[in-house]
């Protein structure tokens, strides 16, 4: 039987718990959907590093070739290239480059997924493509990132339609725990627009806080990209579409 198991934040399970697993991280508002634009807009890889202090000192020696991106309370870090706004991840400002990423808790996230047999970053945008990428690994686990150290409903809205979507062909061969079971339920409870969802959640509420409305809209598409996000945990690069990559 393949098991699903839904973790609301990282600090909810441990990260040599996930190990062998294949592991979706995702951090809806807005990091793992900005990962997907950028990738899909033409960026070579994208690096996750906890620290400005990090990202900052490995873009030195390559710097034409890096874009840094990310945020702090939402916004760009002072001397980066770009935010955390899918919006910004264009064929202009990332195609053919590298980008190196900082984020609040969605690198966070994927941090702690780095004893995980594969890692793919999830979003509503590649709601389908990530659902037909591990539809048949026999262990799944969704790794919520949550904001701020809290649950987050637009995490778990996701992890909700990702367990819908898997278990849609057949219920009988997927054992779901007690966390995928309130995410499917919490799913099911939604109203038809996403965006308007979003904006009662901790992640849309801390982006309307300072007018980045627009951004609840680009990371509400549902299945708008195709591409599948794998990181590379020994190399710890993330690139697209690398679906059958399995980390040793
Ligand atoms: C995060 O990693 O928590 C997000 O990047 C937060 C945000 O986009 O503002």
């Amino acid at each position: 039987m393949q098991q699903l198991r839904v973790h609301p934040l990282p600090r909810l399970v441990a990260e040599s718990d996930l190990a062998g697993s294949t592991v979706v991280v995702i951090d809806v508002l807005r990091a793992t959907s900005t990962i997907c634009q950028a990738l899909t807009a033409g960026a070579t890889e994208v690096v996750p590093f906890l620290e400005i202090d990090e990202a900052i000192a490995a873009a030195e020696s390559d710097r034409a070739n890096v874009v840094l991106g990310g945020e702090r309370h939402g916004k760009r870090i002072e001397g980066f290239d770009l935010g955390n706004s899918p919006s910004e991840y264009t064929p202009t400002s990332v195609g053919g480059r590298r980008v190196f990423l900082t984020t609040t808790n969605g690198t966070r996230a994927l941090d702690h997924a780095r004893q995980a047999g594969r890692v793919v970053v999830g979003a509503f945008l590649n709601l389908s493509a990530v659902v037909a990428s591990v539809q048949d690994e026999p262990h799944v686990d969704i790794l919520c990132a949550g904001t701020d150290g809290r649950e987050s409903r637009e995490d778990i809205l996701a992890a909700g339609a990702i367990a819908e979507r898997l278990i849609a062909h057949d219920r009988s061969s997927w054992k779901l725990d007690h966390a995928a079971d309130a995410a499917l339920a919490e799913w099911q409870t939604r109203s038809d627009e996403l965006a308007v969802e979003f904006r009662s959640t901790p992640g849309g509420r801390n982006l309307l806080a300072i007018d980045m409305e627009r951004d609840l809209a680009d990371c509400a598409r549902i299945n708008a990209l195709s591409v599948v996000p794998t990181l590379d945990t020994a190399r710890w690069r993330i690139t697209g579409n690398c679906q059958q990559r399995r980390n040793p």
